[in-house]
């Protein structure tokens, strides 16, 4: 199969994780006989430097004729410590969102056993712990107009916005994922109190008579709030809107117990995005410390999501489960033990894979 990507390494450890991320890439391609075309291209402070915008139209061009993006990180201390900025690394990744219509962002949560002991929660509530967060991307409050103050500056307001298309958009592609999981799909709302939470309810129940053989349930996001807690283990897929998805991600996230191990991917209507969760993490830029296994399981994340590629998928993360057990990590996660480089956990995965 010939796989075209785009790669956007961005600022900070961007380019340092995705050159591991990379080669891994490389890696599988040559073990399972694909043939691997990429090119990278300028995004965030780098591209703001290079050209005066943070997603120059060539990015786009490059994005849009690419079967899957592998994206680093975008952000820097000059712009971060400059609120005044008119250009911003920021205004990069919602550009390239928008532009490639990015509109549901999936992460894994998964607990990975050498590392238990980080996570803040008990052993016995996370190990085993295997669910997937979708949140939609492009609705809700964070894009709704109005929004604003009144004259007087004591009133401030924002609007939520769903439509049916959207929310069934979603949600078929939930129930999608359900369908390849464990069968089942909480569909996370605040209908008690909120029309477009209610919406989302009428248009999932609608659905869900499309997919007999997935167990769908629903559930307020308070209560997922705790339950992601208390139980993380009870759930397969959840979906939800942009910003409960928002909020309930980054909880999720932080059960497994180290920033530097999750991927994320972003399904869009044209192409999909592939990249760690965290930022840029400038004070580690060019130190060759920082973590690459979150942009190396977003690797297995493409060959799974953006060429349904489930062996090679497996593949990379049977690779990075050993170089966990043999203790080959970086600093963040080596609890005392021999910390490696950034660029020697890479070597280490890719030798694995040859
Ligand atoms: N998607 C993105 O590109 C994205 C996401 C979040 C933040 N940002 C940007 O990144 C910059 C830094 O933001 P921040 O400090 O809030 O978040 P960050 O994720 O870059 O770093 C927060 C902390 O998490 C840890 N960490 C993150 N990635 C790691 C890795 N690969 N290995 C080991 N440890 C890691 C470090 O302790 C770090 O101090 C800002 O400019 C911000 O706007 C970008």
């Amino acid at each position: 199969m010939k796989l075209k990507i785009a790669v956007l390494p961005g600022d900070g450890i961007g380019p340092e994780i995705v050159a591991q991320a990379l080669n891994v890439a490389k890696a599988i391609c040559k073990k399972f006989k694909h043939e691997l075309v990429y090119q990278e291209a300028p995004v965030g402070a780098t591209a703001i430097d290079a050209a005066g915008n943070p997603y120059p139209d060539e990015t786009h061009a490059l994005c849009m004729g690419s079967d899957a993006v592998l994206f680093g990180a975008i952000g820097s201390p000059k712009y971060d410590n400059n609120p005044a900025a008119k250009v911003r690394p920021e205004q990069g990744l919602l550009a390239m969102r928008k532009q490639l219509g990015l509109y549901a962002n999936i992460r894994p949560v998964t607990t990975f056993p050498s590392l238990i002991h980080k996570s803040p929660l008990r052993t016995d509530l996370v190990e085993g712990a295997d669910f997937m967060c979708i949140r939609e991307l492009t609705g809700g409050i964070y894009f709704g107009r109005p929004q604003g103050r009144s004259e007087d500056g004591e009133t401030a307001y924002d609007t939520c916005v769903y439509t049916a298309a959207e929310i069934e958009r979603i949600i078929r592609l939930a129930y999608g994922y359900a369908l390849k999981r464990r069968k089942k799909l909480t569909v996370v709302d605040k209908a008690n109190v909120l029309a477009t939470s209610r919406l989302w309810r009428q248009v999932a129940q609608r659905l869900e008579k499309e997919y007999p053989e997935v167990e769908t349930e629903y559930m307020f996001v308070d209560n997922a709030a705790m339950q992601i807690i208390q139980l993380p283990k009870r759930f397969d897929v959840m979906v939800t809107e942009n910003m409960f998805g928002d909020i309930l991600t980054d909880e999720a996230s932080v059960i497994t117990g180290s920033l530097g191990m999750l991927p994320s991917a972003s399904i869009g209507v044209h192409t999909s995005v592939f990249e760690p969760i965290h930022g840029s993490y400038p004070q580690a830029a060019g130190k060759d410390i920082a973590n690459p296994l979150a942009a190396i399981l977003s690797v297995a994340l493409m060959f799974e999501y953006a060429f349904d590629l489930q062996a090679e998928a497996d593949a990379v993360r049977k690779a990075v489960d050993a170089s966990l057990d043999e203790k080959i990590v970086t600093e963040d996660i080596a609890a005392g033990g021999k910390a490696y480089k950034t660029s020697e956990v890479g070597k280490w995965i890719t030798d694995y894979l040859c």
